[in-house]
């Protein structure tokens, strides 16, 4: 069965058709720019475009950089405010011409990594990081996720853990590699001491780099960095999946 899936970043909204048995795209996805200020009603018109664009009606998986509960947004860390409350549900079905799954981008993230990437097959806790803009987070018992979870705002040394070990504030704070890789392990570190998770995969932007940062990662615990296959499409591939109809 193939689905359409679509991956909602503060920078670009990307889509692509995948085939949700095997988490692979069926064609080569399309990037549209978010439109700024990125608005409930201009990202659902780039949200129709998407959908027009591979000619697809139907169920259709989206991912949203917030909490989102059967459908409705419920934060907006790094979105306009806007959304809160608002039924992103509701809103993207009229665009697709079907029914819209909406999910937290890393749970959706997390899930195409548990089901087809570096966490297939690895039982026990499993917490997966992205790093971009903010950081997202999604956990795993035993391949089962517990939706929602925001481990990007656990206050380390009094800030949120996104302010200080984001790829972007990497980037914003001009942080040299080995003061970046410090910060994120300390993150981690603090992951490890309330979870003690059995692996931690480490996804978004961030991962192209990864021989940049991984060697310099202090955690007792296994950490993967996703490989180049998943890199990109995570999102959309896990969007997808969750979008299958019951
Ligand atoms: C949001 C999360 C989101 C993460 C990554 C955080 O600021 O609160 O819901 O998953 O950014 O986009």
């Amino acid at each position: 069965m193939t689905l359409l899936g679509i991956d909602i970043g503060g920078t670009g909204i990307k889509g692509a058709p995948v085939d949700v048995e095997t988490g692979q795209l069926t064609a080569e996805r399309l990037r549209i720019p978010t439109p700024q200020p990125a608005l409930p009603n201009a990202v659902a018109d780039v949200v129709q475009q998407i959908a027009a664009h591979f000619n697809y009606q139907g169920p259709t998986g989206v991912t949203f950089p917030a909490v989102v509960k059967k459908g409705v947004i419920y934060t907006a860390s790094n979105v306009d405010s806007s959304w809160i409350g608002t039924n992103a549900g509701e809103l993207f079905s009229k665009h697709v011409g079907g029914p819209a799954t909406v999910v937290n981008d890393a749970d959706a993230a997390g899930i195409a990594e548990m089901r087809f990437g570096a966490g297939q097959d690895r039982p026990g806790v499993v917490i997966m990081i992205t790093l971009g803009t903010g950081i997202g987070s999604a956990i795993f018992l035993d391949g089962k996720l517990l939706p929602n979870a925001e481990f990007g705002h656990l206050q380390i040394r009094g800030k949120d853990a996104e302010k200080r070990a984001s790829e972007k504030m990497r980037e914003v704070k001009k942080l040299s590699w080995k003061q970046w890789a410090k910060r994120l392990s300390e993150y981690l570190n603090e992951l490890e001491k309330l979870f003690s998770p059995d692996l931690f995969i480490i996804g978004g932007g961030i991962s192209k780099k990864s021989e940049k940062f991984f060697p310099l990662l202090k955690t007792k615990t296994e950490v993967i960095v996703v490989p180049a296959e998943m890199r990109n499409e995570a999102g959309i591939i896990g969007a997808a999946y969750l979008a299958r109809p019951s």
